[in-house]
């Protein structure tokens, strides 16, 4: 009975455990702490969608056990939603289902199509239940690059020609988690096709679909003709409506792929509680000014935070999509590892941020900030940080171009 169970062994201590009890102990002395760590959206879920989920709230026929895979004018909303904003057409039978936030699909998609021992490919850094739900799953991870070019696209060919088994399936998440790269169409088409060849699965996560910055909209990868033989897509009303707490998030492609997931599910849960369910479909079928409201108020808060870290004399590249700016670790501060660094930042700038390491080991050297406070409290943190930089002598002397001015895109 000493012996630690198998699939909790295969769980290793969490990374962001140690920032985590230094921001709390930090707290517990009454230090003001500004928590850039943590992906959770701090803005209200719209009025509409909360007096929905009133409404029906008071309807005790409404109390009842749900659907697991979701009420069929759900579904049906999620297929509208895929028509409006990426063309795609989806049968909300066959090829839709609803799940309790995406990361819940995501884990429990992994466990309904893994054997012990297959090879999943993962890009590292990425966000953990990608890797997790698999490796819970009792698969093998194999690490892949996470930025959506060429690199990627070599390692995957290696992948299949040098794995043993041959991987069966492959994540993607643009925009990404924690680094924001955003994928283009045409990324996606050479992966469609790379996996249709080679008979892998593809989960792609857009989580982020509605948060970006810039001209690029992120698209969807069932938007690659074909894409629908190979893959599945998640997305999640957490970020797009500032519903984290609510769990409501989807899976829509590959029919053999949803009724799997829609199997085991069955098997699980009763669905989300149909309140929540129908106030999801008021999310996704009502008035859209909210996201853009919310896209508004992430870009402000990019806006501010990567100007202020460049005032500090932090190079930080400007994200285009997702709530996060993906940042190398400054010269001075890189042999203390990103822990280290989430740790000295923390007691000295009262700002946390989450350490790379947390998102695998090609994320060290790496920190994630959140796009989680208000622009005051950003400002707040930018200064914090300019600050210590400046005691630490961090900042790097510029080499100047007398032609080039400062300027952040
Ligand atoms: C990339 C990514 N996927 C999925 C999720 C989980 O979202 P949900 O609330 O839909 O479970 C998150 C949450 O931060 C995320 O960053």
């Amino acid at each position: 009975m000493t012996e630690e169970f198998h699939r909790i062994r295969r769980l290793p201590p969490y990374v962001f455990a140690e920032v985590n009890k230094a921001k709390a102990s930090a707290r517990a002395r009454g230090e003001d702490i500004i928590d850039l760590g943590m992906g959770n959206p701090d803005t209200p879920t719209p009025s509409h969608i909360v007096q929905k989920l009133v409404e029906t709230v008071a309807d005790p026929r409404a109390h009842r056990y749900s659907v697991s895979r979701g009420i069929p004018g759900l579904r049906r909303a999620l297929a509208g939603y895929y028509e409006r904003r990426f063309n795609v057409g989806l049968d909300p039978e066959t090829e839709v289902i609803a799940t309790l936030g995406s990361k819940e699909g995501l884990a429990n998609l992994a466990s309904a199509i893994t054997s012990p021992g297959d090879t999943i490919l993962v890009p590292n850094p990425s966000y953990p239940i990608h890797q997790f739900g698999f490796i819970i799953a009792g698969a093998s991870v194999r690490s892949i690059p996470a930025t959506p070019d060429e690199e990627m696209l070599r390692a995957l060919d290696r992948a299949v020609h040098h794995s043993v088994p041959k991987p069966t399936a492959l994540i993607v998440n643009f925009p990404s988690n924690p680094t924001a790269y955003v994928a283009d169409l045409d990324f996606y088409r050479e992966l469609v096709a790379f996996a249709r060849k080679h008979e892998i699965w593809i989960m792609s996560d857009l989580a982020y679909a509605e948060i970006y910055f810039g001209d690029r909209v992120p698209p969807s990868i069932l938007e690659v003709p074909g894409a629908k033989d190979i893959a599945v897509e998640f997305t999640s009303l957490s970020k797009t409506y500032s519903m984290a707490g609510w769990r409501m998030g989807f899976a829509a492609g590959n029919p053999r792929l949803i009724s799997a997931l829609t199997r085991i599910k069955s098997y699980l849960d009763y669905g989300a509680f149909t309140p929540i369910q129908v106030a999801a479909v008021a999310a996704l079928s009502g008035p859209q000014d909210c996201v853009a409201e919310i896209r508004n108020i992430y870009r402000e808060r990019r806006d501010v935070l990567i100007r202020g870290l460049h005032a500090a004399g932090w190079d930080v590249p400007s994200p285009e999509g997702s709530m996060f700016a993906w940042a190398p670790i400054p010269e001075k501060f890189r042999e203390l590892g990103s822990v280290g660094f989430s740790k000295l930042l923390l007691g000295e700038a009262g700002v946390a941020v989450a350490p790379g390491l947390g998102f695998g080991e090609h994320g060290e050297g790496f920190v994630r900030i959140g796009l989680v406070e208000n622009t005051q409290r950003l400002r707040q943190a930018t200064r914090a940080i300019r600050h210590f930089m400046t005691e630490h002598n961090a900042v790097p002397t510029p080499q100047r171009d007398p032609a080039v001015t400062d300027s952040v895109s």
